[in-house]
């Protein structure tokens, strides 16, 4: 069953297109991932799938519910932790989620026993009278999850929620999410940290300038760069007219260097570990290794954008 289903939606801002005609299906329980660099339109997406944006057109239904018509609706079903810590800073962790329990009118009593288990999940019980400006990032998040859970949604919008965090507090965030998802809240996780994504998410989707160029598991997305090999060749004293002078051999297809590590696209050939030993060899050239690499989702989305995810000036 499709707990949230889009079609060709779109947001415009005046004439600029953030969002350009999505087409997505995710199913009840599945933790599902948004990966795309800064201005993809991850933020965008995910502010009209939970009421926050209006929609310029399309249609987007969220647990049975049309975004547009039955915003509502939505929003009772939907939780929501977003991109930015929103919640009181003079406030304590009880009493943010006191408030926030009162704006969604449930009773107190359900209030403050959510509050307790929920502070208990997140770890943030020991800390639950003390005031949360002064909190880490890694717990603002926490409790920005369970701000996001009190009114105990099926579906919870995560927007990036580890950016920034140490790498304690990321692992501490995501083994979190994965027990949230275990217990069958469906998940939709956006992040441009294709690792996170990879280990994380169920099913990806990756967002370049408003569309979705690729979606799947890691795994399927992975298969779709594997009919090339990636070969990672580290040579003594690599230079540009090196890696040219590789990229000239016929089943190169491109070939980038960091260093003296040569990444080499190729069509998969017989005896390329021996053609390329027997290149450097005439080139005397000392190759310190030869390896396949195994293609990761950078790989890609490079060999999709033509660019790298960190780039942002594309
Ligand atoms: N209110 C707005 N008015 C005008 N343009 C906007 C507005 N909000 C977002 N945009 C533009 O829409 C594009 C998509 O932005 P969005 O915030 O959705 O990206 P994102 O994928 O969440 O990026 P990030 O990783 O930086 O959070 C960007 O080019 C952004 O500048
Ligand atoms: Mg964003």
């Amino acid at each position: 069953m499709n707990i949230i289903e889009t079609k060709g939606l779109v947001k415009k801002f005046k004439d600029f297109t953030a969002v350009d005609g999505l087409d997505l299906e995710i199913q009840k329980g599945e933790l599902f991932g948004f990966l795309g660099p800064n201005g993809a339109g991850k933020t965008t997406t995910i502010r009209m799938l939970t009421t926050l944006s209006s929609i310029t057109s399309g249609s987007a239904k969220v647990a049975g519910f049309d975004v547009k018509t039955e915003p509502a609706r939505v929003r009772e079903r939907i939780g929501v932790v977003p991109q930015q810590f929103s919640l009181f800073e003079e406030l304590t962790p009880v009493q943010n989620l006191w408030y926030i329990g009162k704006l969604n009118g449930m009773p107190d009593a359900e209030i403050k026993d959510r509050t307790n288990e929920l502070l208990k999940i997140v770890t943030l019980y020991d800390k639950k009278d003390v005031k949360s400006g002064g909190f880490s990032g890694g717990m603002k998040q926490r409790l920005s999850v369970a701000a996001g859970l009190l009114h105990e949604p099926e579906i919870l919008f995560m927007d990036e929620p580890t950016t920034g965090l140490d790498p304690q507090s990321r692992i501490a965030l995501r083994e979190l999410t994965n027990e949230l998802n275990q217990n069958g809240i469906t998940v939709v996780y956006t992040t441009h940290d294709m690792d996170e994504a990879d280990k994380l998410c169920d099913r990806i989707a990756i967002m370049d300038h408003g569309i979705i160029i690729a979606e799947g598991t890691s795994e399927q997305l992975k298969h779709k760069v594997s009919k090339d090999q990636l070969i990672e060749v580290e040579v003594m004293d690599a230079d540009d007219s090196l890696a040219k002078a590789v990229e000239k051999m016929p089943f190169v297809e491109s070939v980038s260097r960091d260093g003296n590590l040569l990444l080499l696209n190729t069509s998969k050939t017989e005896n390329a570990f021996f053609k390329l030993a027997d290149f450097f060899k005439k080139q005397d050239r000392e190759v310190r290794e030869i390896r396949i690499r195994e293609p990761s989702l950078e790989d890609v989305f490079i060999q999709l954008t033509k660019k790298d995810l960190r780039d942002e000036s594309g």
